[in-house]
C-alpha cells in the first residue's frame, strides 16, 4: 500500500484541515442554490439504523429572530445572573449575540426529530438510543459546515438552544418530537480564524 497521499487524498485532507468556525460574515446573501446543495450533503451523513433523525428549520423573518432572541436572552440573562456576573458583562454578551444572530446570512436550527428513536422498556436503553439520535444530529451539523467550507461558505455551530429547548420549539411552532440542538450560523466569511491550538495526536489516541 502507498504511504504517500493520492491527490484526492491530499485535496480532501486540505478542505477537512482548513474548516474553521467563522463567526462574522459579509453582509452578502447565499443563493438558494447553494444552501441548498449543502443541506443535500447534510442528509448523506451517517446516522444510527439509518434513521436520519436531523431536522432543519431555516429561520429567515427578521421578527421571528428577534422573537428567538428575546426567549433565548431571557434564560441566559437569569443564568448569567445566578453565576454572578456584572450587569455590564451580562449586556456586553448579549449584545454580542444579538448581533451574531441578527446578522448572520444563514441561521439554522438544527433539530433532533426523538419520534425516529426505537422504543425501549428500560431507561438505560432508551438513554443510548437518545444518545445515538443526538450523536447522528451532530454528524449532519458536521457535514453542513464542512459542506459549506466547500462552497467557500464559513459558518458555526451555536449551543444556545440547548439552554432553553422548549422556548426555542415554542418560537419556531416545531412540531413536539423535534427537539431543538443548535443554531448553525452560515455566510461568507468577513474575519480570519486565529491559528488554533492542537492537542497532539499523541495526547489523544491510545493503542491496547
Ligand atoms: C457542540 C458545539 C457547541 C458550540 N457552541 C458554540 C457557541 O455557542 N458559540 C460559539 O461561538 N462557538 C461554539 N462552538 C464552536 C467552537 O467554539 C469551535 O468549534 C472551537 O472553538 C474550535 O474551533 P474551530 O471550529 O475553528 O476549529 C461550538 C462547537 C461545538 C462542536
Amino acid at each position: 500500500m502507498k504511504d504517500s497521499p493520492s491527490p484526492r487524498a491530499r485535496w480532501a485532507h486540505r478542505l477537512l484541515r482548513s474548516r474553521r468556525s467563522i463567526r462574522r460574515f459579509q453582509n452578502r446573501p447565499v443563493p438558494r442554490a447553494v444552501l441548498e446543495r449543502i443541506l443535500r450533503t447534510a442528509l448523506r451523513a451517517p446516522s444510527a439504523h439509518n434513521r436520519q433523525p436531523w431536522r432543519f428549520v431555516l429561520v429567515q423573518s427578521p421578527a421571528r429572530r428577534e422573537a428567538l432572541i428575546r426567549v433565548l436572552h431571557q434564560a441566559w440573562q437569569r443564568d448569567m445572573e445566578r453565576d454572578g456576573l456584572t450587569e455590564a458583562e451580562i449586556q456586553t454578551r448579549l449584545h454580542r449575540s444579538r448581533v451574531r444572530l441578527m446578522a448572520a446570512p444563514v441561521l439554522l436550527c438544527l433539530c433532533h426529530d426523538t419520534r425516529t428513536e426505537d422504543p425501549y422498556p428500560d431507561p438505560r436503553r432508551q438513554q443510548a438510543e437518545r444518545l445515538m439520535g443526538v450523536q447522528s444530529v451532530a454528524l449532519a451539523g458536521l457535514y453542513l459546515l464542512l459542506a459549506a467550507h466547500a462552497e467557500g461558505l464559513a459558518g458555526v455551530w451555536m449551543c444556545a438552544p440547548l439552554f432553553a429547548p422548549e422556548a426555542v420549539r415554542r418560537t419556531l411552532a416545531l412540531p413536539s418530537s423535534w427537539e431543538p440542538q443548535a443554531f448553525l450560523l452560515l455566510g461568507y466569511p468577513a474575519q480570519r480564524a486565529r491559528p488554533k491550538c492542537l492537542r497532539p495526536l499523541s495526547q489523544v489516541l491510545l493503542e491496547r
